[in-house]
């Protein structure tokens, strides 16, 4: 009996280590979409390792349960031994799958955390999910519309926000997604390593054309990159899928189908749209943006992002994306220590697009 055991537990092995070392090995893994960013291949190591991990105790589970049923099957005359316990079995079968659970939380928190920390010096883009298209505002101050350009090799930071329903931001080939919520900003980020054009979905059922709701990552190589920021218009048709085969990915294909397009004019950055419409809308009455609150109403909004705010209920808060959204919103939620609850509430006078351009408005004040 000890030789069949050994012999199904070497054979579970063997098919176990041969489906994650196939996995790990090759470029892609089969069924799954191609790996375009770093963390892709850190996700794809880890989805084989618990695949392999099932395979493994699938077949040695099923393997001896098939094994005992022919082996201790009833036979006439022959009364089974009762057997009351095993401490050392039981120990060792609690034991093990414990350490490969911790195993898997540990290396699962590991790759998770790298997905959601992106990197400080990652370029930021603000995402609006609407029912049914996704928009992309840019800190030049251009937006475009289900299509969204990135540079290869550089951390983008996408800040995420809905006009209307959850919807959810879901990149297959660089494993990352996360859900755009109404009324406040989620983020996710990549650093594409893979240049072409990559499918983006919609992963939370919003309305009748959910499954139309689609847009794409354009990855540029450096030059197309160059072109892009400078105000060359490219065209998404003209950038081959990525990863579709080897010979279409080479920078020079995009960057042709980059130069055939004219220069667009240039217009206000993302931070001059906000100023305009800090003074537009009066908010430059109460809130000094260079650093004077002397006798204003409002506290002044120099280097006030990223900062932690004293409130008068005694609270600290660090003012973030989503702090100075509800104090545009609601802001009677939180009032900073030293001011009196005078402002009035924006709720529903000011866009998604202009409350991003506010924020990277106020951002900039440092
Ligand atoms: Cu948006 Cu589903």
């Amino acid at each position: 009996m000890r030789n069949q055991a050994t012999a199904a537990l070497r054979a579970a092995g063997v098919m176990a280590a041969g489906l994650f070392f196939a996995g790990v090995s090759l470029a892609d893994t089969p069924g799954l979409p191609i790996r375009a960013t770093d963390i892709a291949t850190k996700w794809d190591t880890l989805y084989n390792f618990l695949v392999g991990l099932s395979v493994f105790f699938f077949v040695l589970v099923i393997g001896a349960m098939l094994y005992f049923v022919f082996k201790y099957r009833a036979k006439p005359g022959v009364k089974t031994k009762y057997i009351a316990d095993h401490h050392l079995l039981e120990g060792v079968w609690t034991f093990i799958p414990f350490v490969l659970l911790m195993v898997i939380f540990v290396w699962g928190y590991a790759v998770y955390d790298r997905m959601i920390t992106a990197p400080s010096t990652a370029m930021e883009i603000r995402v609006i999910g609407k029912q049914w298209l996704w928009q992309f505002q840019y800190e030049d101050g251009r937006s475009t519309v289900n299509e969204v350009y990135v540079p290869v090799n550089q951390p983008v930071k996408l800040v995420m926000t809905s006009t209307d329903v959850l919807h959810s931001f879901f990149i297959p080939n660089f494993r990352v997604k996360q859900d755009v919520v109404p009324g406040m900003y989620s983020s996710v980020w990549f650093e594409a390593t893979v240049p072409g054009k990559h499918q983006v979905f919609c992963t939370e059922y919003c309305g009748a054309a959910h499954s139309q709701m689609l847009a794409q990552v354009i990855a540029l190589g450096p030059e197309d990159w160059e072109n892009w920021k400078r105000g060359r218009k490219i065209l998404a048709e003209d950038i081959p899928k990525a990863g579709t085969s080897a010979s279409v990915q080479t920078d020079k294909t995009v960057a042709s189908a980059a130069a055939a397009i004219p220069a667009t004019k240039p217009q206000l950055t993302l931070v001059e749209q906000g100023k305009a419409q800090f003074s537009a809308m009066g908010c430059v009455a109460c809130h000094s943006p260079d650093g004077s609150s002397k006798g204003a109403l409002g506290p002044s909004l120099k280097g006030v992002f990223g900062s932690h705010v004293d409130l008068v209920s005694g609270s600290k808060v660090v003012a973030d994306e989503n702090y100075l959204r509800e104090s545009i919103e609601n802001p009677m939620a939180k009032i900073v220590k030293g001011f009196n609850p005078v402002m009035p509430t924006f709720k529903g006078q000011v866009s998604e697009t202009q409350l991003n351009a506010l924020i990277a408005y106020i951002k900039s004040l440092k």
